[in-house]
Parts: structure tokens; C-alpha cells; sequence
């Protein structure tokens, strides 16, 4: 065996061909429905000050505490790759002053994130995801509304297997009273020393951990749907209501929790019963006191990000046949150094014409050429020799059916362009 001397740092992976297109696919799939909701494409930089992930997604998080890729640069700024997209896009509207414009804004983006996580099957140290934001508005509707595109997103990959979770934090009027009952319950309990100072610090961020006995101690503790306001629960009510209208099936876990800190009232994941311990192929939810935290104005906004990793990986648990890989229409065959450089102006014409074709290179014998036709993938074959330019045709070959025909170089594009 022939081993490499560079591999890709671990926990990372290279996507090629066909899952490469694969990918391609399912990010293309993830964000159609965004577009044809009207939503706008925004990009930001891999990487931000380290400080606008501490304060916005959480200083007790996991996220921030172990598995930021952070560095000071040779100019002495501290700097972290993104672990997660809402921060930075929110970030970006302010800076651009999105939220003085029409409200509400509603963005989309596509890209890449990183986790110092243990790897493992759909955890990676650098994923990949499709996200979406809806700044300015505190409508329930529009938490009804993501859910919904996330929903139709997977139903358009073919995914069936994706249950949604949904529960509510509440907002800054239930939040004292259940974290003081949370604190009271989880001080009773016999805890180790660090998760004890997170009682005091950040109590919810207990019901997220993931250790089988925490959680078996955490069984009786008070759920946040029992301690929400009039408003919290009216806000929550019809997120529900609207979902059960637009035939979106979810399931209450009232001890849902996620590992961000910024939400308030709905809270959602996306999860796949095929993929083992990392089930969460997507999730988000409202976050109307980010904007304050970043040093902005009172911005309410709700979104979402779903993996398109853990998706993929979804797609082929289910046994459905992944996506993309279309290969070419037309493959020429070019015997003979004159006939080289026809074919190669041949395909530049098909290609322009909007026929996806290619070519057999470095001078390749007919059997060698014929079998790289039939790995393109393509419907058809043009084998052509020295003695068919001479008569002014090429040998126009069905691969399917192995039929061939002499057709007249003058009008082989357009011939070309009706077979296919
Ligand atoms: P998140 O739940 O941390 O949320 O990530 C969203 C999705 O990204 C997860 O459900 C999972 O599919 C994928 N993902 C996360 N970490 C990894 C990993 N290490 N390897 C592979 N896939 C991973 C957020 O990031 C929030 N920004 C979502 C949001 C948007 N909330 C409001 N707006």
C-alpha cells in the first residue's frame, strides 16, 4: 500500500467525486426553499474577533470553552475560526445597517464551520452548513415559517426519517423565576465540583449534558413550559398552531436545551434516527437579546442551521440514491492528431451551446478512448479518424444501444443538440 505523506488534519474529510456533487446537492436542495421564500444571500469571513463568539454564544458553552480554533495574529488580534453562523451574520447586519432598512430582514448562507470536537461519525472538526436568519420581527409566524422550510428541505431530498423537536425557553419574563427553581432542584443533587459552579453560573446549560447519569439525575427536574408567561406560552401557542396548519408534524420535548446560550422562547432541532449518538442534523431558534449582547439595538431574530453533512449521511441511512453526479452528454473520440484538435474545438462548441461534453486526451487508442467514453457517463460517443474528416463526417455512436452513424461535421452541433 501506498501511504501519503500528508493526510487531512484529523476529524476533517475531503468530499470527491460523486460525493462531492453529492454535497453540491444537498446544500443546493437545503437552501431552494430559502430562495423561493425571498430570502437574501449574505456572506461573512471563516473567521471573527474571538469575542464576539465568547459573548455571543455563551462563555459557559461547550462551544466556547472547548472547541474554538482561536489565534492571535501576526498583528496581535484575537481571532477564531466560526464555530457557528448566527453571531457573525448578525454581526454583519448591524455593521451594514440591514436593521435600519425594511424590517424584517431575512438572510440566507452557505458554508463552512469549525469545532475543536472529539470526531466521530457526523462530528467533524470543520462541517459544513446552510443557515438562515429572520432580523426584526418578534411574529411567531416567522419561528413557523423556518421550521417549515427546513421541513420541506428535507422532503425534497427524499428524507423521511427527520422528526422535529420543538419546546420554548421563554423570554426574559419566565426566565428568573425557572432558573431559580432549576438552581434549587440541581443544588440537591450530588454533583461533580465543575458542573456544581455551573449550577450557579448557567443552571440551564446542566440539562445539556449529555452524561447518561446526569441526565438520569435530571429526570424529575421542573421543565421551562410549566414557568412560561402569558405572552411566552401565546407566543409558543401559535408556532404550534401554525405548524399543525402548514402539516408539519413536531414533538414537544420540553427538556430541549441546545448548546447556545442566545435563545429565548422557540427552540428547535431536526433529528435523524440513522445516525447514531450525532442525531441533530439541523436546528435554531429565537434569540431577541443577541443583538443587545453585541452591542447593538433591540433586534429580535430566529433561524437556523442545518448540517449538511449529518444529511448526507441521512440520505444514504435512508438507502436513497445520492444526488448530482450527472457526468456528460457527449464524449468525443478523437483518433489521430488532427482529429485531436477537431475534437477539441468540437467540445468547445457543444459546450457553449449548453451541451455538457468532454474529450479523450493524450492521444489514446480506440479501445482506451471508448472505455473513458463510457466512464463520462455520456449518451453518446463522435469517433472520428483522419479518413471521416477527410470525407467531412464523424461517426456519431449511441452508447446505449452501440448504433452508430455517419453524420456531416458542418451540421454535427445541432444534430448533437437535438439528441440530447
Ligand atoms: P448547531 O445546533 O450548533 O446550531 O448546529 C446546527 C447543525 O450543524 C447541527 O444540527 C448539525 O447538523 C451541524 N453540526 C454542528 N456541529 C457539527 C459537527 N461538529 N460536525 C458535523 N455537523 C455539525 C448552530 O450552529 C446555530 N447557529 C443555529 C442557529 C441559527 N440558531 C439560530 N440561528
Amino acid at each position: 500500500m501506498n501511504t501519503p505523506e500528508f493526510r487531512a488534519p484529523r476529524g476533517t474529510f475531503d468530499l470527491v467525486p460523486p460525493r462531492g456533487e453529492a454535497m453540491l446537492a444537498v446544500r443546493d436542495a437545503l437552501a431552494a426553499p430559502l430562495r423561493t421564500a425571498g430570502y437574501g444571500y449574505v456572506e461573512t469571513p471563516s473567521f471573527e474577533e474571538t469575542t464576539l463568539f465568547a459573548r455571543g454564544v455563551g462563555e459557559s458553552t461547550d462551544i466556547v470553552t472547548k472547541e474554538m480554533y482561536s489565534f492571535t495574529t501576526r498583528g496581535g488580534d484575537d481571532v477564531t475560526l466560526r464555530p457557528e453562523g448566527t453571531a457573525p451574520v448578525l454581526r454583519a447586519v448591524l455593521e451594514n445597517g440591514l436593521h435600519r432598512g425594511a424590517l424584517p430582514v431575512k438572510l440566507w448562507y452557505s458554508g463552512s464551520y469549525y469545532r475543536y470536537e472529539r470526531p466521530q461519525k457526523g462530528r467533524y472538526r470543520h462541517f459544513s452548513q446552510v443557515g438562515a436568519e429572520i432580523l426584526g420581527t418578534e411574529d411567531p409566524a416567522s419561528d413557523a415559517e423556518l421550521i417549515v422550510l427546513a421541513v420541506d428541505a428535507y422532503r425534497a431530498l427524499g428524507l423521511t426519517g427527520v422528526r422535529v423537536l420543538l419546546n420554548s425557553l421563554g423570554s426574559h419574563e419566565s426566565r428568573p423565576a425557572y432558573r431559580a427553581a432549576l438552581q434549587e432542584f440541581l443544588r440537591r443533587l450530588d454533583l461533580d465540583d465543575e458542573t456544581a459552579r455551573r449550577v450557579e453560573i448557567n443552571p440551564l446549560r446542566v440539562l445539556d449534558d449529555k452524561r447518561p447519569e446526569i441526565q438520569k439525575a435530571l429526570t424529575d427536574a421542573p421543565v421551562i413550559t410549566d414557568f412560561l408567561s402569558p405572552s411566552d406560552r401565546a407566543h409558543h401557542a401559535t408556532v404550534r398552531s401554525l405548524l399543525t396548519a402548514a402539516g408539519v408534524a413536531f414533538e414537544d420535548d420540553p427538556r430541549l436545551v441546545r448548546g447556545l446560550d442566545y435563545y429565548t422562547r422557540t427552540l428547535f432541532e431536526f433529528v435523524h434516527d440513522g445516525l447514531g449518538s450525532q442525531s441533530a442534523v439541523g436546528g435554531g431558534g429565537r434569540y431577541d437579546g443577541l443583538s443587545e449582547l453585541l452591542g447593538g439595538p433591540a433586534l429580535p431574530g430566529v433561524g437556523w442551521a442545518l448540517g449538511a453533512d449529518r444529511t448526507l449521511l441521512a440520505m444514504e441511512a435512508e438507502g436513497l440514491p445520492l444526488p448530482g453526479a450527472t457526468g456528460v452528454q457527449v464524449f468525443a473520440v478523437p483518433l489521430g492528431e488532427e482529429a485531436a484538435a477537431w475534437a477539441f474545438s468540437l467540445v468547445t462548441s457543444l459546450r457553449r451551446e449548453g451541451v455538457t461534453a468532454d474529450f479523450a486526451t493524450g492521444g489514446r487508442g480506440l479501445k482506451g478512448a471508448m472505455k473513458a467514453a463510457d466512464r463520462s457517463g455520456a449518451k453518446y460517443a463522435v469517433v472520428v479518424g483522419e479518413r471521416d474528416l477527410a470525407e467531412g463526417v464523424a461517426q456519431v455512436k449511441d452508447l446505449a444501444t452501440g448504433e452508430q452513424q455517419a453524420v456531416s461535421v458542418n451540421g454535427l452541433v445541432t444534430h448533437l443538440k437535438r439528441l440530447v
